[in-house]
């Protein structure tokens, strides 16, 4: 009797417990599926670029064939086109509306390589709030960011989009940005759904050349590629989106190892993956498809949920179920992904968008946000004599350069629905800060960044003898990077490199600000500079935020995510290279090699005649108008096994006349590994505000998984053995502590 009671009441918890398991959204999702026909279904896989209120936009959504469509952004319009979806399509499933919001909607952010200067996720994720609440005022529910490649390849017109080289700190900026886009509740109609792209490989294209082939061995591509894709997986992210690139021959729209064994199958990811741009269709220029229905099959069998403008879904898949070439099952699994985030966007709920009285847009938060952002990822990199910052005995400064007026330009790469009229570049906030105070004698020297007249540079001269400082602003306009946008020299463009010259004949003080959206080649300028500051592309407060850094409103505190070349012909460069079996040592440069010397009596080692074996400067650098001592690193125990971690700790002192922020990184190496192991590989960072003469311990603790890699066997694990660890201002100062894993 009891057995029976006991029986009774287990069945009825499994029962029950099942019953409730099943997700409401994966419910509702079944009930939708069971409705829908084949056509249907493949009619939500399609994501069309908007066309306004075109009859043919209207009657194929009418039919059931659009399941999202980007570049849309007149509320009117949108608010007709969803209507339709809703109320005259047989089933009433909203579309989507997409958009490539990816350093701000109409405030406009620093580039994200500008926000990974920041070391500031806590900034970063603010901002991609700023632009989820611009942005989703204008019916933008899914944005295509964030860009979460690494990239090593200055020349790479993307790098601008990127977080800049490392694994580490890109998956925390990545994921910041995500949980800005998508807020608490990805049903809120301020959240947007996330994109996290290119899966996977696009920053390794060869050359620096966009769209260009990648060969990747597993082991670097799980070391180094994957990792911030995997963070993105587990801080909740909506949607993966495909590379262009062909991956050790694999086009990434017809790749079954990474969207099905990876990203499913090890990941368990559920959202949904867009293919890129056509990226389907290009399978056949990639020539591993003779045609558009070959290519179909290819993106669906690796599981591409949406095509992106290829046509090839709405087009072939109908045809390659009834023939069998597909299964149905495929189809199923793919508009699953698709509906389920569209319910959990709440869109079938609340598929219109309420039209504002007045657009939340520039709010006074937004502007005050993307000033401390682009303040933040302002990089210091030189500052002979404390000439920064200047005091009010400056009494009159000359504002040159071409970025120095450049609204348009100072917003950098993709920035569709910026208005460059809400810009303030440098000089307008020179001039406002400055008043009646001190005369500012404004003249560009060279209209844009790859012009070539030097009369200008005359002008620019005569301005600056009449000045007590130059204040120059130089770089890159923002169409020479972005997608497409590549560059094989990476040095400043134009007769910018003949007007620092000429100004520095004038004896004056130079102050140079880089504003560029890569790192470039500035070896030469940086000598004749006597201050310099890396801004990138600062976004609508460029300008003030520039201002505040130069008159010391502000302290700069943003340090290098990215490692800046002496040479192009150094690339790739970065910090967590290997050791090789010859590491440089008594570099002989080409100048001093004696003449008729030996063909080894240099020792031979690894590093270029020319450029030696060092970056101009390494990741991770970056000065402040403040000092800071590193003191007392620990490491709280000498033996760290399984399931045990180790802290370590350091004190930090702000040793100068400033207050000031300061980013202390947890850098640490394995000494002997079965595959060799990078000098140093960023673990953790630490961003703290001291006071001058305020100090501070930093404690981090390490766990032996973040100790782990990939092996030759494809196993990820931690070897035992020696480890490194350092706490240090870049990734190359500092002394390591030890310790062993066993
Ligand atoms: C192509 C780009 O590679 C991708 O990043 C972007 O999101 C899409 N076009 C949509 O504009």
């Amino acid at each position: 009797m009891l057995r029976k009671k006991l029986f009774l009441f287990l069945f009825t918890a499994v029962f029950f417990s099942c019953a409730q398991s099943k997700d409401p959204v994966e419910k509702k999702i079944d009930e939708l599926l069971s409705r829908m026909t084949l056509q249907e279904k493949i009619g939500q896989m399609n994501q069309l670029t908007g066309t306004g209120l075109s009859g043919d936009m209207i009657s194929q959504i009418k039919s059931g064939k659009v399941g999202s469509i980007l570049n849309e952004l007149d509320i009117k319009t949108t608010n007709e086109l969803q209507r339709v979806a809703v109320k005259e399509s047989r089933l009433g499933i909203p579309v989507v509306f997409a958009r490539d919001v990816i350093h701000g909607f109409k405030t406009i952010f620093p580039i994200p390589l500008g926000q990974a200067a920041t070391w500031n996720p806590q900034l970063v994720e603010s901002g991609a709030r700023v632009a989820a609440l611009e942005a989703t005022a204008a019916g933008i529910r899914w944005t295509f960011a964030p860009m979460i490649d690494i990239a090593r390849d200055p020349r790479w017109g993307r790098i601008a989009e990127s977080c800049g080289e490392d694994p580490y700190l890109t998956s925390q900026m990545g994921v910041a940005m995500i949980k800005g886009f998508q807020g608490e509740k990805l049903s809120d109609p301020t959240s947007m759904a996330a994109c996290a792209k290119h899966f996977a490989g696009y920053g390794a294209t060869e050359s620096g050349k966009d769209y260009n082939t990648t060969w990747i061995p597993e082991v670097q591509l799980r070391d180094v590629y994957l990792p911030p894709f995997k963070a993105a997986v587990d801080a909740g992210v909506s949607s993966f989106m495909c590379s262009f690139n062909d991956i050790n021959g694999v086009p990434s729209s017809g790749n079954e190892f990474l969207n099905r064994q990876v990203l499913r199958k090890e990941w368990n990811y559920s959202g949904l993956l867009v293919s890129d741009w056509a990226s389907i269709e290009q399978m056949i220029k990639h020539g591993v498809c003779t045609d558009l229905s070959a290519a179909t099959q290819k993106a669906i069998k690796a599981g591409v949920d949406m095509d992106m403008m290829s046509y090839a879904y709405i087009n072939h898949a109908e045809a390659l179920v009834k023939s069998g070439s597909l299964a149905e099952k495929q189809i199923d699994e793919a508009v699953r992904n698709i509906l389920r985030m569209k319910f959990r966007l709440g869109l079938f709920e609340n598929p219109y968008i309420e039209e504002p009285t007045e657009m939340p847009y520039y709010s006074v938060d937004a502007l005050l946000k993307a000033k401390q952002t682009a303040i933040e990822s302002t990089i210091l990199l030189k500052n002979e004599n404390n000439l920064l910052p200047l005091t009010d005995a400056v009494k009159s400064v000359a504002v040159l350069g071409p970025l120095s007026d450049a609204p348009a330009d100072q917003l950098g790469t993709w920035c569709f629905d910026a208005e460059s009229s809400h810009s303030v570049t440098p000089l307008a906030a020179i001039k406002t800060m400055l008043g009646s105070s001190a005369q500012v004698i404004a003249e560009k020297g060279l209209t844009y960044s790859r012009d070539m007249n030097a009369e200008g540079i005359a002008r620019a001269v005569d301005a600056a003898k009449k000045a007590e400082v130059i204040l120059l602003f130089v770089g890159e306009e923002a169409v020479l990077s972005g997608e497409a946008h590549c560059r094989a020299d990476i040095c400043l463009p134009g007769a910018q490199p003949e007007l620092i010259t000429a100004l520095k004949k004038t004896g004056k003080p130079i102050v140079m600000v880089v504003m560029a959206g890569r790192p470039l080649t500035i070896g030469k300028q940086l000598e004749e500079a006597n201050a310099v500051l890396y801004a990138f592309h600062g976004g609508t407060m460029a300008g003030p935020a520039l201002a505040d850094l130069i008159f010391g409103k502000a302290v700069p505190s943003g340090k290098l995510p990215v490692t800046l070349p002496r040479m192009a012909g150094q690339i790739p460069i970065y910090y967590s290279h290997k050791m090789t079996g010859r590491p440089a040592e008594n570099i002989v440069t080409i100048n001093n090699i004696p003449v008729g010397a030996g063909q080894t009596s240099l020792g031979n080692t690894s590093y270029h005649l020319d450029a030696g074996d060092s970056p101009l400067f390494p990741f991770g650098f970056g000065l402040s108008y403040t000092t800071f001592k590193y003191s007392d690193v620990k490491v709280s125990k000498n033996i760290l096994s399984l399931g045990q971690t180790i802290n370590v700790s350091c004190t930090i002192t702000n040793t100068g006349k400033y207050d000031g922020a300061e980013v202390a990184q947890l850098y640490t190496r394995d000494v002997v590994g079965s595959l060799a192991r990078p000098v140093r590989e960023l673990k953790g960072f630490q961003k703290i505000n001291l006071k001058a003469g305020e100090a501070a311990t930093v404690n981090f603790t390490l766990t032996p998984d973040q100790l782990s890699f990939w092996n030759a066997d494809m196993v990820k694990l931690t070897e035992p053995g020696d480890f490194q660890v350092w706490i240090s201002a870049d990734s190359q100062c500092g002394k390591p502590g030890t310790f062993k894993f066993i």
